[in-house]
């Protein structure tokens, strides 16, 4: 298949590498979706075979792999707040070949930047044997995963070189939660009506340029908490927890520091044992509900002699933490929070010398199963 491509595109122009030109591109992709998808009079330019099929729909298959997946966490929740639907989140590679019962009514939706992932798409394979109907989100709209599906949507985050994906997942999140709104808009629900979509994406956009401004600070905190370390755990709860596997993931991908992405309250059970003294522990807490329980269990990893760096948003921050969050949604933080942790990523793998575009053992798409 063929893409059309700027020269600006696939320059990496003044930047070092192109996963901080990806990471630094992330509000204007917002803005570029808020653009694309949001008409002058408001409503969202989703199409109404889509918006139909999913109404009969009793509940979403959300089918993925690697960043992919994490953005699937995330949208689980923004499609059950929003649109009032059950979601299961699925890797490819397990829900293919092991498939759950599933519901009356499924509606898959495939998210992958590539569109050309292996491991979805033998599900979607499947998919299309039951007659089921589906939805990819991808960043390649020619892409096998887009041309096998029944509908398309973009997430117009332009090319994605860097092997390490960054821009692809805050706009897959974004996208979601457009189609989430769609949704919940033609099921009139009052839930969907009160979320203001193109400011939240205003606000998204606003708060990773306040993020990727504090580059020198995120630059020192990295080098004081993880660079000559072999282990990190990032904690956080609900919605945070889903932003912890990736950001444990992009720490993986490029500084080969082993880090693991854990729900806050699971930690005690068992994997607390690994926790020593100087061992970093990065805690996100922007969401509301678990605040205080995630506070908690930042003192039970001090006590054992954790290096702790709190990710906190502006309303549950308190003083001494580290990386403030910008307002947001709830629902949506995500887009914000993970940039932090892309940038943590980032200047460890440099300091340690590493190749950050092309991480060793890693292919920007796996088109083997
Ligand atoms: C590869 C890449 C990952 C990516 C995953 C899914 O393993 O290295 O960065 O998240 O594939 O890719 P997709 O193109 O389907 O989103």
């Amino acid at each position: 298949y063929t893409v059309n491509l700027d020269a600006s595109d696939i320059s990496k122009g003044t930047y070092e590498h192109y996963m901080l030109k990806e990471i630094d591109e992330q509000p204007n992709v917002m803005r570029k979706i808020s653009q694309n998808y949001i008409k002058s009079d408001g409503t969202l330019n989703v199409e109404q075979d889509l918006l139909d099929e999913l109404k009969k729909a009793d509940r979403l298959y959300i089918v993925a792999a690697g960043t992919s997946y994490h953005a699937g966490l995330v949208g689980k929740n923004i499609f059950e707040k929003i649109a009032d639907i059950p979601v299961d989140v699925e890797l490819g590679s397990e829900f293919g070949y092991h498939m759950p019962k599933l519901s009356k009514h499924p509606f898959f939706i495939f998210l992958s930047q590539s569109g050309e992932t292996a491991d979805s798409r033998q599900v979607l394979v499947k998919v299309n044997e039951m007659n089921l109907p589906s939805l990819t989100m991808t960043n390649v709209p020619n892409s096998t995963l887009s041309r096998e599906a029944t509908f398309t949507m973009e997430l117009l985050a332009g090319p994605e070189i860097a092997v390490a994906s960054t821009k692809a997942y805050t706009a897959q999140i974004a996208v979601e939660s457009v189609l989430a709104k769609a949704l919940g808009d033609e099921k009139n629900l009052e839930v969907a009506k009160d979320f203001n979509l193109k400011k939240q994406l205003a606000l998204a956009a606003n708060g990773i340029q306040q993020i990727v401004d504090e580059k020198a600070t995120i630059k020192k905190l990295t080098a004081d908490y993880l660079t000559d370390q072999t282990d990190a755990f990032y904690i956080g709860r609900g919605i945070d927890y889903a932003l912890s596997l990736e950001a444990a993931l992009k720490l993986k991908e490029i500084s080969y520091i082993h880090a693991e992405g854990f729900a806050a309250g699971e930690l005690k059970h068992g994997t607390i044992a690994l926790i020593e003294k100087n061992t970093p522990v990065i805690a996100y807490i922007n969401d509301g509900v678990g605040a205080s329980h995630t506070r908690g269990n930042i003192q039970e990893v001090e006590a054992r002699g954790a290096h702790v760096l709190v990710i906190a948003s502006q309303k549950y921050a308190e003083k001494g933490d580290q990386i403030i969050i910008p307002e947001i949604d709830e629902l949506i933080s995500p887009i914000i929070s993970v940039v932090p942790a892309q940038l943590i990523a980032y200047y460890a793998s440099l300091a340690r010398g590493n190749d950050v575009d092309k991480p060793r053992n890693l292919a920007k798409s796996v088109t083997v199963e």
